[in-house]
């Protein structure tokens, strides 16, 4: 279903030079510079379908990291569409206490059947509100059982959680904090985490010579922390680094001995992405809180979910012989547009999805990477899992003003790229067909020699 656009029509050029110099005048864009936005216009979008966008002039490129990594079905897929416009039909939208309706209830029944353990689903918009939902669930159950000590989060050192100011406090890169320290409270970061390339690395299985240090800065904290926070296996914005799932299981063995709850940020990992239905599972373990977004509605709409368990549910609100509120009142939770979404899209990944074809579509995903290194010298410390790869471009030869070039040069040859400072990434949909990263291994090697030789 890849690349079947009708005929582009031939948009003058001036008709885009004219839209552009608009967009540049009221729309304020995420993360881009003026000098960027400026030196590399933004793709001005006609449509998008499968792995590909089409801009106005008819030039396709390659989706090559799934719209800031929400698109895991790809773009325009006909069964969401569908699900989408039968509930737009119905209604889409009621407040979401005082009602209920269909989708979410068989939303929330599945996300629990899926998350053996799990009770209880909250909904939210985005990724950061649930991160900021799993906080506050947290330090409201050590409130209520009357625990004041208890107040603190671990996170790990390069974690990123999102730009609220609560997610912000335990993201722990640099970046993205510059500027707002009055307004966040202070994340602590486990350090010395055993980073791996591929499950094949032999701290995968065990990290004992890591976890030696970490205990020890553990067993300091433990008393005051109510809750650690981690993007399970891969830590997307801190450069797609990936660790060992002996690391997460002797993390939740840990946080369980001492009270601690484990808050599983799922919001890039979840609903396939790492090659499991959720990242947690390589690790065998159930966190205490599990958010999710992104690709829980395939990228369609804005729409989040925070699960917890029956235990915290009770702690929190259900509390006997008390009228216990959890005062979070989220205008558009539990979104019936949204919720139809992610129940069609969890159904075609429960049901549908192609997994032995998707896993050998990830194996030649990270191969077409080590292909790309090998054949341009530029990259070192290959890595990836799931349909995810990336590495870094080599010390020696990085400079910011090389990678816009490459990314220039991507974009011109058919391929969206956006690397994470020197680190140069593929996470394209899920769906991807073969020939597609054919193609994306290509354009990247061409713009990478053009870009760094
Ligand atoms: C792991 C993780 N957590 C939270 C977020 C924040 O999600 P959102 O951008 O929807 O607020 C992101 C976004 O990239 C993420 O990757």
């Amino acid at each position: 279903m890849e690349k079947k656009f009708g005929q582009p029509k031939k948009i003058n050029r001036l008709t885009i030079h004219n839209l552009l110099k608009k967009a540049f005048k009221h729309h304020w864009h995420p993360c881009s510079s003026a000098k960027t936005l400026e030196e590399t216009p933004p793709v001005c979008v006609k449509r998008a379908l499968g792995s590909y966008i089409e801009d106005m002039e008819g030039h396709l490129v390659i989706d090559g990291i799934s719209s800031w990594w929400c698109k895991s079905l790809g773009h325009n897929h006909p069964r969401l569409k569908e699900a989408l416009l039968q509930q737009a039909n119905k209604f889409e939208h009621v407040i979401g206490t005082s009602t209920t309706h269909e989708a979410i209830i068989e939303l929330s029944e599945l996300l629990v059947t899926l998350n053996p353990g799990m009770g209880k689903v909250f909904y939210a918009g985005d990724g950061s509100s649930a991160v900021e939902i799993a906080l506050k669930m947290s330090l409201y159950s050590r409130f209520n059982q009357g625990n004041t000590k208890k107040k603190g989060f671990l996170s790990l050192v390069n974690g990123y959680h999102g730009e609220t100011c609560g997610a912000l406090s335990v993201t722990q890169i640099d970046t993205f904090k510059r500027g707002y320290a009055s307004l966040l409270f202070n994340g602590l970061p486990i350090e010395n985490i055993p980073y791996v390339n591929t499950p094949q690395d032999p701290l995968w299985q065990d990290c004992q010579e890591h976890w030696d240090t970490i205990q020890d800065f553990l067993e300091k904290h433990h008393h005051k922390i109510t809750a650690l926070i981690l993007e399970p296996i891969v830590q997307g914005a801190g450069n797609m680094r990936i660790y060992s799932q002996d690391f997460l299981r002797r993390l939740r063995i840990w946080t369980k001995e001492q009270d601690i709850h484990l808050i599983a940020d799922e919001i890039m990992t979840g609903i396939g992405r790492t090659g499991k239905m959720f990242a947690c599972e390589y690790a065998g373990i159930t966190p205490d809180f599990m958010c999710l977004s992104k690709g829980l509605t395939s990228g369609w709409i804005p729409f989040s979910a925070v699960l917890t368990t029956n235990e915290i549910y009770n702690c929190i609100s259900n509390k006997i012989g008390e009228d216990k509120v959890f005062c979070h009142s989220h205008t558009y939770s539990g979104n019936p547009l949204g919720a139809a979404l992610a129940l069609e899209t969890l159904k075609i990944m429960k049901d549908d999805f192609a997994w032995d074809d998707f896993k050998e579509k990830t194996a030649y995903l990270l191969k077409s990477l080590q292909e790309v290194a090998d054949e341009t010298k530029t990259l070192s410390n290959v890595r990836g899992i799931g349909m995810i790869a990336a590495a870094d471009i080599r010390l020696n030869l990085f400079s910011s003003d090389k990678m816009k070039s490459m990314i220039r040069l991507a974009y011109q040859n058919g391929a969206l790229l956006r690397p994470l400072g020197k680190t140069l990434y593929w996470l394209p949909p899920l769906n991807i067909e073969k020939h597609t990263i054919e193609e994306l291994k290509e354009i990247t090697k061409r713009a990478l020699l053009y870009a760094f030789k």
